[in-house]
């Protein structure tokens, strides 16, 4: 049985240190009661340090948007995966489309920070999406398949264990509906499918797939209502506390 998990990733719509730990804690305060759905919370890195204390003790976990390609070295800018291990963060969101979009992130680059991610210990979040263009000329899997194959190039069973890839559409991060559930199941279906082939059935059948592209309380409970919808990865809509429980009680399947 996979475990269902909810994360939210801040991207830079919070942007100020105090405004991040005032919702860190109410949202780590709103979800005190939860136990049966992992969760998570991603802010920009400065804030890590301060909401690493806000989130100690609590059921949340915390983690970083981005990591360095290099483990140390003359990268002006970067930061390396051990700071981020030693601050405690236990996820890692790799390959963004808008890291690729605007930072110019190749799948060979993301794939040198998945590895190094794993090497520290720490679960990478490989993000995967087709662009509106691949969605009409329907060639959206094939985008997904080489992403994928490139992705994860070279990692093992044992890596496998560790991976959450998030699927997300890149025509629907931003917009005011997530695409259709039926739609996102079909995708990780066939994302399953792909890991099974390389890496056997029971890889597949553990390894965790998640949404996210304008995942809102009310489509959460649609999209987890999918058997391999294994949870959410929220943007806007995860940075007011009362959503964010909304969104994880959908996971929950508990909603009235
Ligand atoms: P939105 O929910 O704001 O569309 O962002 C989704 C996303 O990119 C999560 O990583």
């Amino acid at each position: 049985m996979r475990r269902k998990i909810v994360g939210s990733s801040w991207k830079t719509h919070i942007y100020s240190i105090y405004e991040g730990k005032k919702l860190a804690k109410e949202i780590s305060e709103s979800v005190k009661d939860v136990d049966d759905v992992d969760m998570f919370l991603l802010p920009t890195f400065p804030m890590i340090p301060l909401i690493s204390t806000t989130l100690a003790n609590t059921n949340v976990s915390w983690g970083a948007q981005n990591i360095s390609f290099a483990e140390k070295g003359a990268y002006t800018g970067e930061v390396p995966p051990q700071v981020l291990r030693e601050l405690g963060c236990k996820y890692i969101e790799i390959g963004h489309a808008e890291r690729r979009t605007y930072f110019n992130e190749t799948n060979m680059t993301i794939n040198k920070k998945v590895k190094l991610a794993l090497n520290h210990g720490m679960i990478p979040i490989v993000c995967t999406g087709e662009t509106a263009e691949d969605k009409e000329q329907n060639i959206g899997k094939i985008r997904l398949t080489t992403e994928l194959m490139w992705m994860l190039d070279g990692l093992d069973e044992e890596d496998m264990r560790k991976v959450i890839i998030a699927y997300e559409p890149i025509w629907a991060i931003g917009q005011t509906e997530a695409a259709d559930e039926n739609y996102v199941e079909d995708i990780h279906v066939f994302l399953r499918n792909r890991v099974e082939k390389e890496y056997g059935k029971e890889i597949a059948e553990n390894i965790t797939i998640i949404y996210g592209g304008s995942v809102d309380p009310e489509n959460a409970v649609k999209l987890m209502s999918k058997d391999n919808i294994d949870g959410l990865f929220v943007g806007r809509f995860g940075l007011k506390a009362e959503n964010f429980r909304k969104i994880v009680d959908a996971a929950r399947g508990k909603v009235e």
